[in-house]
């Protein structure tokens, strides 16, 4: 039996994907100053990765017994470094909730599926936790004392 509710889940994160591998290579062709050195080539493995994982996702949605979706979500623009790195996190934690969600509607006959996207769950959230750290909203925090003692030893 077809499985509507993560297929619709599974196209959701296609777009999402689609949106990705657009969203960062317009980065890539947009980012100028001294950053672009780095971003550049950034931006560029990003939208690859975007890409690997819509192919993915298009082979997994037919193989299932539905049809891919060639909508993109959101594509968000910016001149910007720093507002382009905080489209970028907001894109991932869409997709992270995305694939949890299709993860929520597999079902038990559908565990290599789920294993599937455990992985993804897992590759989306270290975007997500490196764009966290690249726009300085997760940091450590390092304790006053302990830099004290360290000196002194
Ligand atoms: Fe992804």
């Amino acid at each position: 039996m077809t499985n509507t509710e993560l297929i619709d889940n599974l196209n959701r994160a296609l777009s999402l994907e689609l949106a990705g591998m657009i969203q960062y290579l317009h980065h890539s062709f947009l980012v100028t100053g001294t950053e672009r050195e780095v971003y550049r080539p950034f931006f560029r493995a990003q939208s690859e990765e975007a890409h690997a994982h819509a192919t993915m996702l298009g082979d997994k949605i037919v193989a299932l017994g539905g049809t891919p979706t060639v909508e993109p979500a959101v594509i968000r623009q910016s001149t910007g470094l720093a507002e382009m790195l905080l489209q970028g996190l907001e894109l991932e934690r869409e997709a992270l909730n995305t694939y949890v969600e299709a993860w929520r509607s597999c079902t038990d006959d559908e565990l290599p599926t789920r294993f599937q996207l455990e992985e993804q769950i897992h590759q989306e959230q270290l975007h997500v936790e490196e764009l966290e750290k690249l726009t300085s909203e997760r940091q450590a925090s390092v304790s006053k004392e302990r830099i004290t003692l360290r000196q002194i030893s």
